[in-house]
């Protein structure tokens, strides 16, 4: 029998470090032909992942354009597949999370004949506009997909409330496994500003923000909240790689630029990012991916949002969300830092997303669903 043709299809940094493992596992079966698509959303971000884990994708449609807007991204993404598929036809193409590139290269596939899988799937914030535009694109890909790889078994139920009850599979996020290969305790970080930190004498802190719905306002509020915690906490250090987003770098410039105890750095690539947060005090980022990692290393999260599709370590006591307003994020920042009880609390290393195993899971359910395994895998979490 011929091998299954498997297209992966992502196209920013979070899709790529959380498809990767997936790619690897797949060369571990001979049933499976992995093709790697790649969107090209993001550039140097989405590299640096590719580069980190050796993989050479297949098709690359070099999307990227400074200051993107959704219907570029959108757009673009959607007509270089129209072309991918019809010359490669895969079997099955694989997506991932809430991106733009993730719901264009689900309606693609649909568009084109192809059966579609989502992995990430059942994530949902239940409000349409946060995190915009992420909350539609998962719920539309959800629509789209054939079969859905859940993380957790809540997450199962948030499709099963939605009616999609067939074909779900609770696998464990891959993301989990992807942190089992990448977090060494004698780790030496490419980025030598990170070698040079003392994480024993000072408290470090780690800072990522980046989403859409924060431009404007609300990430005005979180800047100017941070300068004033480095300004009245010397001997606290902040350690900022920044997004490339242009909004995002001209917010951080105007608020942050010039305060010597915060570190404003290039975006780490995966190995030192993952190995950073390892080490520091806590976190403060209204990123998705580091809510699932960051607790998984027993490290706090304070979530720099007003929801989260991520109630699982809000429910385990390692994650606070504290929202965008000024005076929030400073009382839950200054509480951490001083309330040794509380820090204590919330440190607990918790891993409701996964055990390490979600991409085998994926693709034994994979091969099951095609016929060509008697059983599916267990489910995560039974
Ligand atoms: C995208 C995703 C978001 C995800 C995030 C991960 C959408 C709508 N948003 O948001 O869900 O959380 O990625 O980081 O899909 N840029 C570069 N080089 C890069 C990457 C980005 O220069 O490698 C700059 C470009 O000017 C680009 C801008 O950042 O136009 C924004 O990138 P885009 O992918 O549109 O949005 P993100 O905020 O990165
Ligand atoms: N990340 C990274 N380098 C950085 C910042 C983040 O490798 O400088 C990783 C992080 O560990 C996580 C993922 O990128 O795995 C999260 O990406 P991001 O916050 O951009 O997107 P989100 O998860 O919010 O969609």
């Amino acid at each position: 029998m011929d091998p299954l043709k498997v297209m992966l299809v992502f196209g920013t940094r979070p899709e790529a470090i959380k498809m990767a493992p997936l790619v690897k596992e797949f060369h571990r079966h001979p049933e499976i032909e992995p093709i790697v698509c790649v969107t090209g959303q993001h550039r140097e971000m989405l590299d640096q992942v590719l580069a980190a884990f050796g993989i050479r994708p297949a098709f690359d449609l070099a999307i990227m354009e400074k200051s993107q807007t959704l219907y570029t991204v959108t757009s673009k993404a959607l007509l270089g597949l129209e072309d991918v598929f019809a010359r490669k036809k895969p079997d099955i193409v694989l997506v991932h999370g809430d991106t733009t590139t993730t719901f264009a290269s689900a309606l693609a596939s649909f568009y084109s004949g192809v059966r579609v899988g989502h992995v990430e799937a059942g994530l949902r914030s239940f409000d349409k506009f946060s995190p915009f535009p992420e909350e539609m694109n998962r719920v539309l890909t959800g629509r789209l997909a054939d079969i859905h790889f859940a993380p957790t078994e809540s997450n199962r139920r948030n499709l099963a409330r939605e009616g999609v009850t067939e074909h779900v599979y609770v696998t464990g996020n891959t993301v989990i496994d992807a942190l089992k290969t990448t977090v060494r305790p004698d780790y030496v970080f490419e980025e030598s500003i990170l070698n040079e930190l003392d994480y024993a004498a000072r408290k470090v802190v780690l800072l990522t923000a980046h989403r859409r719905e924060n431009y404007g306002e609300p990430m005005e509020n979180i800047m100017s909240a941070v300068a004033e915690l480095a300004r009245e906490r010397r001997d606290v250090c902040f350690v900022y790689p920044v997004h490339l987003s242009p909004y995002v770098r001209e917010t951080v410039q105007k608020h942050l630029a010039g305060l010597d105890n915060v570190r404003l750095i290039e975006p780490l690539g995966v190995f030192d990012m993952h190995n950073l947060m390892d080490r520091v005090y806590m976190v403060m980022t209204d990123s998705g991916g580091l809510q699932e990692e960051a607790p998984a290393l027993g490290k706090p999260v304070l979530v720099l949002r007003r929801e989260t599709e991520r109630p699982e370590a809000v429910e385990a006591g390692t994650v606070e969300i504290v929202g965008t307003e000024r005076e929030s994020i400073l009382n839950a920042a200054r509480a951490l830092l001083d309330d040794e009880a509380h820090y204590l609390r919330m440190k607990r290393a918790v891993n409701p997303y996964g055990d390490g195993s979600a991409c085998l899971r994926i693709t034994e359910d994979l091969l099951y669903y095609f016929g060509r395994r008697a059983e599916p895998a267990a489910p995560f979490g039974r």
